[in-house]
């Protein structure tokens, strides 16, 4: 099956494209490059060559931004004229940060709405109806329910939040407009971190990370000086915020299971939360990560960040009843594979 990857060379993207490829698919990846390096494409192929006969891989790499419709026909329609249609998307190209929403929310507004208008335009011309789209936790806002459902009330406080919840509602009224001919998934995910365990591939911000753990796997490699933790008097076991980690190849592989419950199933549009069920304060995650790593972390409390929720764990019993697909890889491990890309690549892919 030939699937589209759109933004394909960002974290989840580019490990979400190995997954893929182990399994047989056929990729094609676009990126913008805009906020990724284009070669963590290169080292997925790369992985794939050290593992793998090369008959496995089947992956074209195409510079596109989804703000351009016609670059956008004109791929789709090249891989028809080919005879080998794009069956499938996986739509991640957006831009992640909460705070650079604030700033630039008519940029964010254009890359994440837009860009996700244009391509489901293309889709719909050229018969392509089934997409699985990026989607986050962050829609929650600050709907403290434990654990979160898919139910849960949506109350977006920043303009990310409410691109993404407004994507979703985009997608609900292209399936309603069409119910017979549309397969679509919303995966919302919670608070994914770690790398692949070759340390080939990882999270690789640009500038100082807004995220807690890139942020610890710098100041472990000596690239910061020390954490600040948003707040230590939050009603917590130990007041620190709690939050549902999960492995990116979990989550990766959770893409791939999406993809196959949408293709064996019937027409339907599916809200999924992609998290592990299980929260960890903080504090909890220093620990771990300092354990298993044998390192310190240089820490300090200070005051808490304006929009944080205190606690956000998945109720992910829909994800594992329709996907058959549940996450196998523990705290420890996100851990000890975050560190082994941040070691190996103390300067990310420069
Ligand atoms: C954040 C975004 C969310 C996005 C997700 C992607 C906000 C408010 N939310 O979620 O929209 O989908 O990242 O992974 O930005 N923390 C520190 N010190 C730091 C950084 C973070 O103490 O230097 C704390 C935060 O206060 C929070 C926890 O660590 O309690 C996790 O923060 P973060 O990694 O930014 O994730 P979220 O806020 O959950």
């Amino acid at each position: 099956m030939r699937v589209l990857i759109t933004g394909g060379a960002g974290f989840i993207g580019s490990h979400t494209c190995l997954a893929l490829l182990e399994e047989g698919y056929e990729i094609v990846v676009i990126d913008s490059y805009i906020n990724s390096n284009k070669k963590s494409l290169k080292r997925v192929v790369d992985i794939m060559k050290n593992n793998y006969s090369i008959n496995k891989l089947d992956i074209a790499i195409v510079k596109v931004d989804i703000r351009d419709e016609k670059v956008l026909d004109k791929l789709f329609l090249e891989y028809i004229k080919l005879g080998k249609p794009i069956q499938a998307v996986i739509h991640f190209a957006g831009m992640k940060s909460v705070k650079e929403s604030m700033l630039k929310p008519l940029f964010y507004w254009d890359v994440n709405v837009i860009g996700s208008i244009n391509l489901l335009k293309v889709m719909d011309r050229y018969n392509c109806r089934t997409i699985v789209f990026s989607s986050s936790a962050t829609i929650y806002g600050l709907s403290d329910g434990l654990p979160l459902k898919e139910n849960t009330e949506i109350k977006p406080i920043n303009p990310y939040g409410r691109n993404k919840f407004v994507t979703e509602q985009i997608l609900n009224d292209t399936f309603n407009s069409n119910p017979e001919k549309w397969k679509i998934a919303n995966l919302r995910y919670f608070n994914p971190i770690g790398a692949h365990y070759s340390g080939m591939i990882g999270e690789d911000p640009v500038g100082v990370p807004d995220n807690i753990f890139p942020y610890i796997t710098q100041v472990a490699a000596g690239v910061l000086d020390k954490l600040n933790i948003f707040g230590n008097d939050w009603p917590t076991l130990d007041g620190t915020c709690v939050r549902d980690y999960i492995h990116v190849m979990d989550l990766a592989e959770g893409h791939l299971a999406t993809l196959k419950y949408l293709n064996k199933g019937k027409n339907k549009i599916v809200n999924l939360n992609l998290g592990t069920g299980l929260g960890t304060s903080i504090l909890e995650l220093i620990d771990t990560f300092e354990k298993v790593n044998k390192l310190k972390i240089a820490k300090n409390f200070c005051s808490r960040r304006i929009g944080d929720s205190c606690t956000l764990i998945a109720d992910n019993t829909l994800a594992l009843s329709c996907l058959k697909w549940s996450p196998k890889r523990d705290l420890a491990r996100m851990c000890l594979d975050g560190w082994k890309w941040q070691s190996l690549n103390p300067e990310g892919y420069k």
